[in-house]
């Protein structure tokens, strides 16, 4: 049989960048054969940051504009790897979350309009994935633990871990009744204090060099550990503005300054490891032995050293997705190629037990290609 070719697209909370994965698909096998990542301006992400605030008319404008940019990187992806437009089976795209609300009484919206994706490409274009599961009673997220489970639902019990602007956490394997949620921040707060003490020169602690070169403050860490988020049970999920300036001003108000900025991301760095070592802890389901990470994080080994020391006692083997051979900013748009291929074929794309949906469903809209 031959492989399908599927597109997805995946821009996610710490609005950085676009990343686009071109995947092969074939029976229950899912690979990726191109990636790119396409980083946004600083002016066009501290926007989209601040667009949880925007006027209406500006919000509009925003979902328009990021369509267009898209679409046009959707069109330099495809140019630069070769790939024509017929060859492509379905695009999918998760869109820019400005706000999700989840909970009794939920709404969330993502943006960028996928319409200009399809115009571009032609291509059939499925988008807007989280309504579906919101309206089914879910969380609206986490969606990745379908694709976990897809991927090494039948191997040793396994944790996924996902570290993008808030660290997301998924159960799967054998005997294990696939589960997932946010486990705390991602990068987020990292990425925060650098952009604030560089005077919005850096957006991120490029290797984890500052927090390297600092001593982190262990009482603060331990005593954040205690923050009630922590301890709820899954489902839970998050949004990026819950670790916000204001959250650290609040934690770390001694250490808010140029002179201490390297304890400071040190603290940081390694809350944020200390969070997902605690979501392992509390909640992975017994003989789960290895944790597999992606996302951005999964490029700063400070934060992976932190994850790896602090789940060594209990045995647990700690690595990057890339050991794996995939780019850790290839997954989560690899994801939305497969829940968008299997939409198109009214095949279930969702994993209600990780979201708290009351049963499976088909996600996302569809956008009819062009005959
Ligand atoms: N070389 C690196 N060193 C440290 N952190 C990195 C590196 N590359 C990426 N990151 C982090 O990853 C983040 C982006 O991760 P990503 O998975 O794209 O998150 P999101 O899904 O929220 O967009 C950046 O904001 C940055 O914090
Ligand atoms: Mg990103």
């Amino acid at each position: 049989m031959a492989k399908t070719k599927i597109l997805g697209l995946m821009s996610g909370t710490s609005a950085d960048g676009l990343s686009i994965a071109l995947c092969g698909a074939e029976g229950e096998k899912l690979e990726v054969l191109k990636f790119s990542n396409y980083p946004y301006p600083a002016a066009l992400q501290a926007r989209i940051i601040a667009a949880k605030d925007m006027k209406t008319p500006e919000l509009s404008a925003l979902n328009f504009e990021l369509g267009r940019l898209w679409a046009g990187m959707v069109r330099k992806f495809c140019r630069a790897h070769k790939v024509p437009y017929k060859s492509i089976a379905v695009i999918g795209s998760h869109g820019q979350t400005v706000w999700h609300a989840p909970g009794n009484k939920g709404h969330t919206l993502q943006i960028g309009e996928a319409s200009f994706i399809a115009e571009e490409t032609g291509r059939p274009v499925v988008c807007d994935f989280r309504p579906a599961d919101m309206a089914a009673g879910g969380e609206g997220a986490p969606l990745i633990p379908f694709m976990d489970e897809y991927l090494f639902g039948s191997g040793c019990p396994t944790a996924l871990q996902n570290i993008g602007g808030v660290g997301n956490i998924a159960f799967v394997g054998k005997g294990v009744k696939t589960f997932g949620f946010d486990t705390g921040p991602g990068n987020s707060l990292m990425d925060t204090a650098v952009a604030e003490l560089s005077g919005g020169k850096l957006s991120y602690d490029r290797n984890g060099a500052w927090a390297a070169a600092g001593e982190p403050d262990l009482r603060k860490v331990y005593e954040l550990l205690e923050l009630p988020f922590f301890r709820r049970r899954p489902p839970k999920s998050l949004d990026r503005s819950e670790f916000t300036l204001a959250f650290i001003k609040k934690h770390f108000a001694g250490s808010f300054s140029a002179k201490c900025s390297r304890d400071l991301l040190a603290s940081l760095n390694l809350f944020t490891a200390a969070s997902i070592a605690l979501a392992f802890k509390s909640f992975a389901p017994r003989n789960t032995r290895e944790l597999i990470v992606s996302g951005g994080g999964a490029l700063n080994p400070v934060l992976m050293d932190n994850i790896a020391a602090l789940l060594l006692p209990s045995g647990v083997r700690v690595r990057s997705c890339a050991e794996l051979g995939l780019h850790p900013l290839a997954k989560e748009p690899a994801c939305f190629a497969l829940l968008a291929w299997l939409a198109l074929e009214g095949r279930v794309n969702h994993c209600p037990s990780a979201t708290g949906a009351r049963a499976p469903r088909v996600l996302g809209k569809i956008i009819p290609g062009r005959l």
